[in-house]
């Protein structure tokens, strides 16, 4: 089958589409014929390096994170896909292997598809809409009536994220260009604030909780702007403790390393009053149904910017490396 593969870490011809061993579902996989994958920051960051202190597989590695597509065989004790259905995940991270023919997913990451999206629409979703909906919903606790302030509201993550709080009654602010105010309006933003030109520090305002998708300067800046106790979640910044407790499976060395990485934001955010926290998503059948509900129920609509044939996955992944994509950035296969 052809992959898009990762043989050796740094920058973009570092991986190539090749030919590959289709892969061997487990007992709990469903072999999956891919029909779309979508594209992500992470699958970058990860190429160039900068994920090796979590996550070390053995090249050559196979990369992509999230699909849309069809079963087309299913391991012994699966129960709940058959052959046939039409399923969308975001697979584990250690194991990827999305951008290519086909793909193996844990049946406990799979979802069916909602029913009114087309391959390429549903493989934008799980990773942007479940980074958004576990953060917003599970870490922040958003309640109806509170002000949440999203950094970077243009992007894949941030076009889920500004739908999913308002969807639980918040009152959304976000930042953006002038390039990106109109879409992030169109998902229903309260209020636009043009990063190229306004400086958050001076709204004169202050929020109930924040969910950074830009870090650097921008998180720095967001601390001034929370009220006192409230919460930021970041997932764009720096990785602290609860990291590698909660997110990665409780590794006390990861946690010590985060610990000492992020000493600096954590005494930023105790001299505001401010709890941080840096979440590292996880894969979820579980929550991938309810964002599908959204999405059936129309509630949660899918933007797709630009999307790729397989073969220009290169393309598509400069393209996503820019940093300039509104919303989401797909390969389709033939
Ligand atoms: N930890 C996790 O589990 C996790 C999960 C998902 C994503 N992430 C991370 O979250 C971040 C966002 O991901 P994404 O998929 O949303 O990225 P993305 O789609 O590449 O974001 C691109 C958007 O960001 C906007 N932008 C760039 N700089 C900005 C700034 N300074 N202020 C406000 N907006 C800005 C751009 O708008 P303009 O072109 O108009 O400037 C563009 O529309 C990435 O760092 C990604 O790696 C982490």
């Amino acid at each position: 089958m052809r992959a898009y593969v990762l043989e050796r870490y740094g920058g973009p011809d570092g991986a190539r589409l090749t030919d590959m061993p289709a892969p061997v579902p487990g007992p709990r996989d469903l072999l999956v014929e891919v029909r779309a994958a979508g594209l992500n920051p992470v699958d970058f960051k990860f190429r160039e390096g900068k994920l090796r202190a979590i996550l070390r597989p053995r090249l050559p590695f196979v990369l992509g994170n999230e699909l849309a597509g069809e079963v087309i065989a299913v391991g012994r004790d699966v129960t709940r896909f058959r052959v046939g259905d039409r399923i969308f995940a975001r697979v584990a991270k250690d194991r990827a292997g999305a951008f290519a023919q086909q793909a193996c997913v844990d049946e406990a990451h799979a979802a069916a598809m909602p029913g009114n999206l087309d391959f390429a629409t549903a493989a934008a979703v799980p990773l942007a809409a479940l980074t958004a909906l576990q953060a917003l919903r599970d870490e922040l606790g958003i309640r109806a009536g509170q002000s949440v302030f999203i950094s970077g509201g243009a992007g894949g993550v941030g076009t889920f994220a500004i739908q999913i709080a308002k969807w639980l009654g918040a009152r959304v602010t976000t930042t953006a260009s002038k390039r990106g105010e109109i879409l992030v309006r169109s998902l229903g933003c309260d209020e636009v604030i043009d990063y190229t030109t306004q400086d958050i520090t001076r709204l004169g305002r202050s929020f109930d909780a924040g969910f950074d998708l830009v870090g650097g300067a921008t998180l720095t800046q967001m601390f001034d702007i929370m009220k006192p106790g409230a919460k930021i979640v970041s997932v764009a910044a720096m990785p602290e403790p609860q990291t590698a407790i909660k997110d990665l499976g409780g590794r006390r060395g990861l946690a010590a390393l985060f610990w000492a990485i992020s000493l600096g934001i954590r005494a930023r955010a105790r001299r505001a009053g401010v709890t941080y926290r840096y979440l590292f998503m996880h894969p979820s059948g579980r929550d991938l149904d309810q964002l599908s509900g959204l999405i059936a129920d129309g509630k949660l609509k899918v933007i797709v910017d630009k999307t790729y044939p397989f073969e220009a996955i290169a393309e598509a992944m400069a393209y996503v490396e820019s940093g300039r994509a509104k919303g989401k950035v797909v390969v389709t296969m033939q």
